[in-house]
């Protein structure tokens, strides 16, 4: 009976995720921008979970939360030779999970069609998926605090905790698995799969700051929107009113590498240090100095088995911190002075001024190049840190006149400057194209061995088209409440060149029906380069008894590996020639594919297609073009 039960989960790992078709339609067709979009609100529609599951053994079934959109959890399998079988794999194979993160994005998506008037909101469905974000709240804060999780939680002893239902249920049945069950997952190029039951304790992440900032960032826009009905908005600021509360947790959690004071908020992450050691040399050294961290937590306050932090370090990651100052501008540009007084208070601008300069530093030194996997550690695709640059950069131009304070000025424009220069000339440098000169993005799903399957193009292509328009258009909104984009009228031909060949893509018929996955985001530990072997000055078990960070074994779990304060860069040059748990530190970027690793990634077909009727709602309202279809 156990097989059998094995069995069937295997199975259901293996079909649950059918989402693509492998037929190739008839491509030399284009559609209309409205024939588009209503194919796409229909896929979406077949990517909701709109009705509660409960996880079963027999007959196999997964959790699946009513009102969330659909992600799963794949592993980035590959073979020497890029094989077939493979790719199959990596499309097909998944664990279906229930989290806030992307239904919020889907939902933020929807808003930008109903205002671009290409979509009616369905309220009902609209409230349910509210309904089922705000349980996602940290029920740990005091009622109305904004923390959020990117799991539910559950309840021990009267501590809150992350509990990801079916992968803890995956990692228990692993735990009692033949071994011939765990030598398919393995030559599967599934080994993690294998040792989830090892990992399960990486599960109980903290509540962080990305899933709470776009959380803020989406109930403003719903508060300040007329196509959502009052009971939502009401069911929103009940449970979110107190930002102040909220801001406070993001000031006591940054990373302050000279605050001497406190030894957990000084002390980073070994892998964002290497990352950013270079900038983080040239800083002042001020106490005060501080950039927003993903984890609102600190080594100091974790709860065993309960609440931990990854690798018990805190990081910082530039796409989050793009979330973040989304979050906060939202915040800022739709408050009243009061409000504003009272969160924006000098340290929050400290923390703000000097998370914007990480971000302008990413952007200009085109770390996308250099350290993707480092510098987004939980976003391998890079197209969605530029989209999250990006969507501030229109914020702000489509408010200028409303901004509320010249610091925020100061930041505008010095994030359109970046994204126009530095992050448009990455942009348009990554362009491919067709045989008939459409132009489209891709970026590693599938691809190794000089081989590809184009699975991420279709993703890339959306992200980085919106990226783009993001970046070189402002909203206006007519009396009617109608939006519509507008180009900047400097805007450079090669821009809106690029733009219009890239929707010629995405405007075929089959575009949307070859491959919709993504690698929307990850885990942490997704590359060669981001296992923790980089130089460190902080190393000690949880209990205090130190190791030899040259010689010892990692231990993720219990060990804790990081960088305190700045190290003195002929030092940390001196240090990056040594041996980190007895391995010799891989400097460059060895990619995302390969053969020799597998890690897993969280691919939903659900963000491809809302981001693509975003992306197809803003273009078809740019006035000088809309007389062209
Ligand atoms: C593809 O669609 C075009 C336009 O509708 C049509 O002319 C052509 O015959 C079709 N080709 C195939 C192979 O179906
Ligand atoms: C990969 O392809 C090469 C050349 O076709 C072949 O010699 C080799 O055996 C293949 N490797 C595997 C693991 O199948
Ligand atoms: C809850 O706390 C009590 C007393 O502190 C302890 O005996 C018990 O084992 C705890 N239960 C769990 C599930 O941790
Ligand atoms: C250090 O600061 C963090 C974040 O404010 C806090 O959680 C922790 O308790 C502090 N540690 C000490 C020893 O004061
Ligand atoms: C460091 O301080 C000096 C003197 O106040 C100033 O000129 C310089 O711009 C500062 N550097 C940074 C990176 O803030
Ligand atoms: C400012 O906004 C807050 C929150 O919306 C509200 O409670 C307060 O009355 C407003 N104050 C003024 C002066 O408008
Ligand atoms: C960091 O913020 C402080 C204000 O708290 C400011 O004086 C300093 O110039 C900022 N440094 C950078 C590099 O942003
Ligand atoms: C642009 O592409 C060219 C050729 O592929 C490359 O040499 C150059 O470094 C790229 N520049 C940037 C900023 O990505
Ligand atoms: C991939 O292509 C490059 C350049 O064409 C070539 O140098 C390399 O040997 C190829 N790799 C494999 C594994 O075929
Ligand atoms: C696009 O055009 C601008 C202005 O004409 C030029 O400065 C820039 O180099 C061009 N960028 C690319 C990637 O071709
Ligand atoms: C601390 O933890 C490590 C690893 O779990 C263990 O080897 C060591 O004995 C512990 N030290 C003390 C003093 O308990
Ligand atoms: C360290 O690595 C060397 C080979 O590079 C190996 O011989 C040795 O056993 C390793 N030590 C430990 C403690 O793993």
């Amino acid at each position: 009976m156990k097989q059998i039960q094995y069995f069937c989960i295997f199975l259901a790992l293996l079909t649950l995720c059918s989402a693509s078709s492998f037929l190739f339609s008839n491509n030399s067709q284009d559609l209309s921008y409205h024939q588009q979009l209503n194919d796409l609100s229909k896929k979406l529609v077949g990517q909701r979970y709109n009705q509660q599951k409960e996880f079963k053994y027999f007959p196999p079934q997964f959790f699946e939360k009513q009102g969330l959109y659909s992600s799963n959890i794949h592993g980035n399998a590959m073979d020497q030779n890029n094989t077939f079988f493979y790719h199959l794999i990596r499309e097909y194979v998944g664990c279906p999970d229930s989290n806030m993160f992307v239904t919020n994005f889907v939902l933020s998506a929807l808003l930008d069609c109903a205002e671009l008037g290409t979509i009616e909101i369905d309220q009902d469905m609209f409230e349910e998926s509210i309904d089922a974000i705000l349980e996602f709240r940290d029920k740990n804060q005091q009622e109305g605090i904004p923390s959020y999780s990117f799991w539910l939680q559950n309840n021990k002893n009267g501590t809150w905790y992350s509990y990801p239902q079916n992968l803890q249920k995956v990692a228990q049945m692993i735990k009692i698995m033949p071994d011939w069950v765990k030598n398919i997952f393995t030559k599967m190029g599934l080994n993690f799969v294998t040792i989830a039951d090892q990992i399960v304790d990486a599960f109980h992440l903290p509540p962080d700051t990305d899933d709470s900032s776009v959380n803020i960032a989406l109930g403003i826009r719903i508060l300040n929107s007329p196509f959502i009905r009052q009971s939502i908005k009401d069911k929103w600021i009940k449970s979110n009113h107190n930002l102040q509360g909220y801001y406070q947790l993001l000031k006591k959690y940054s990373y302050k590498p000279f605050d001497s004071s406190n030894s957990s908020v000084n002390t980073l992450d070994v892998r964002t240090y290497f990352a950013f050691h270079n900038y983080l040399q040239t800083l002042n050294k001020t106490y005060n100095y501080s950039v927003f961290t993903t984890w609102i937590r600190s080594t100091d306050d974790q709860i065993p088995q309960m609440i931990e932090i990854p690798g018990n370090t805190n990081n910082f990651d530039c796409s989050v911190i793009s979330n973040n100052l989304f979050g906060l501008h939202n915040v800022l540009l739709n408050s009243n002075q009061t409000v504003i007084n009272e969160i924006f208070d000098e340290e929050l601008q400290g923390l703000y001024l000097n998370s914007t300069n990480v971000i302008l530093y990413a952007i200009n030194s085109y770390i996308s190049k250099t350290h993707p996997d480092i510098a987004f550690l939980y976003y391998p695709s890079v197209y969605d840190f530029y989209w999250f640059v990006a969507r501030n950069v229109h914020l702000l131009n489509s408010n200028y006149d409303k901004i509320p304070n010249q610091l925020i000025k100061v930041v505008a424009d010095a994030l359109n400057k970046s994204m126009k220069n530095q992050g448009t000339i990455y942009l348009l440098n990554n362009t491919l194209a067709d045989k008939d000169g459409n132009l489209y993005w891709q970026e590693f799903l599938g691809i190794y061995n000089n081989k590809t399957y184009n699975e991420d193009v279709t993703f890339s292509t959306v992200m980085a088209l919106n990226a783009l328009i993001d970046t070189w258009t402002i909203s206006k909104t007519d009396e009617n409440g109608k939006v519509k984009r507008i180009f900047d009228s400097l805007t450079p031909q090669n821009v809106t060149d690029t733009i219009q060949k890239g929707m010629q893509t995405l405007l075929k018929k089959n575009s949307f029906s070859n491959s919709n996955q993504n690698a929307f985001f990850s885990g942490s530990f997704k590359s060669l380069n981001t296992i923790s072997f980089y130089p460190m000055n902080v190393n000690h078990f949880i209990n205090g008894t130190e190791f030899d960070p040259h010689t010892a074994q990692m231990d993720i779990l219990h060990q804790i590996a990081g960088v305190r304060g700045v190290i003195n860069s002929d030092e940390y040059q001196q240090m990056l020639k040594q041996k980190w748990f007895n391995l010799t530190t891989i400097q460059y970027f060895t990619g995302y594919s390969s053969q020799y690793i597998s890690y897993p990634y969280w691919s939903s077909p659900a963000i491809t297609f809302s981001m693509g009727m975003s992306l197809i709602s803003k273009y078809q309202s740019i006035e000088n073009i809309q007389s062209n279809v």
